[in-house]
């Protein structure tokens, strides 16, 4: 029996800050619209030479750095993302050859927005598997390569970047032993025209732009990521009080905030970086998680929450003992 720990995080942020009246000036839109509505003040873009395989790598660095962990012990590679360098290979088999890395497995997943919370899952399942031992699952991604920059309605919302944490398969399984607690996952594939790229190999050969009803988006993350709250609490036989941190996906500062009231948690143990980074799609809770524990605020011990949704529909938690 093995529980997988978090043993390091890293984050990558491209250079380039796009804030909204730098926006306002090339779509139809305004700072005070774009904040009351979302929360996002600023978003990364990566440079035109800048792939989703270069930010991966730069936050796995920094995510085994942090682990003290080396290149010659990690045997998988998830890479959660839905702008991959290509159709295939997948971005993670680029990441492993740039590491150095020639054994184990390295694959991507998609799952959008969700795609942190399934590959930690994927990660997290083949660590207790007894599989592999040490794992790096990165969210990655280039949004702004697959956005309408026309589309008021959609463009202002992404952003580049990304974060990764390393696994670490540990033997210790015993109550209060730090690791994933608990992984819960879903998709309903009847909502996947509300959230959708109108592109892709197979249906057009072209690689197509994000289409998104916001306001459809909107009403059903609130439920489902309620939904999925009170499903990890109850795995884990524990109440709000119980929960150190609420890192969400960052999607909007109102669903967020709509997720905190559901649980009567206070503002200050949520993790918000949403104004600064806006929605980095699977790239967003990794990132989030390196920055709260890099400055301290995450703890050893402490109980995390971490939850998304995102196109497909697909959402999901993952409770962690951190
Ligand atoms: N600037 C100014 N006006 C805008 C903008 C903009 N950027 N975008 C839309 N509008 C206008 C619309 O054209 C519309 O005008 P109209 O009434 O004259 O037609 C008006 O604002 C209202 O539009 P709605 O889309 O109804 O606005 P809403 O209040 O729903 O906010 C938003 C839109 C922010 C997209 C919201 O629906 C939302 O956040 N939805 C969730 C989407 C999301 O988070 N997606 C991320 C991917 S999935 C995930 O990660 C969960």
């Amino acid at each position: 029996m093995f529980r997988s720990q978090i043993a390091g995080c890293g984050s990558y942020l491209p250079e380039r800050i796009l804030g909204n009246e730098e926006l306002a000036k090339t779509v139809d839109t305004s700072d005070e619209w774009i904040v009351s509505r979302t929360g996002i003040r600023q978003r990364h873009i990566a440079a035109p030479d800048q792939k989703t395989s270069d930010l991966a790598i730069a936050a796995a660095e920094a995510a085994l750095a942090s682990a003290g962990v080396g290149t010659d012990e990690v045997d998988l590679i998830v890479v959660a993302t839905a702008t991959p360098d290509n159709t295939f290979p997948a971005t993670a088999a680029t990441v492993q050859a740039k590491l150095g890395i020639t054994r184990g497995a390295a694959f991507d997943i998609q799952a959008v927005c969700s795609g942190f919370v399934y590959g930690l899952a994927v990660g997290d399942n083949f660590i207790k598997a007894g599989q592999f031992k040490t794992a790096l699952v990165i969210g990655a991604e280039t949004f702004s390569r697959i956005l309408d920059w026309q589309d008021r309605g959609t463009c202002v919302l992404f952003g580049d970047g990304a974060g990764a944490v390393v696994l670490r398969a540990s033997k210790d399984v015993t109550n209060g032993a730090r690791g994933v607690l608990s992984t819960h996952l879903h998709t309903d594939g009847r909502y996947r025209d509300l959230l959708f790229v109108d592109g892709g190999p197979s249906a057009t050969q072209t690689v197509g732009q994000l289409r998104m009803s916001g306001r459809d988006v909107f009403k059903h993350a609130v439920g489902f990521l309620s939904a999925a709250v009170d499903e990890a609490l109850e795995a884990n036989g524990m109440a709000p009080d119980n929960i150190d941190w609420l890192v969400p996906h960052q999607a909007n500062k109102r669903i967020m905030d709509a997720t905190l009231r559901k649980l009567g948690m206070p503002a200050d143990r949520m993790v918000c970086t949403i104004e600064r980074h806006a929605n980095t799609s699977a790239a967003s809770i990794p990132l989030a998680l390196a920055e709260a524990s890099g400055d301290g605020r995450i703890q050893p011990g402490q109980i995390v929450l971490i939850e998304g949704m995102g196109g497909g529909f697909t959402w999901g938690s993952a409770m962690i003992r951190w």
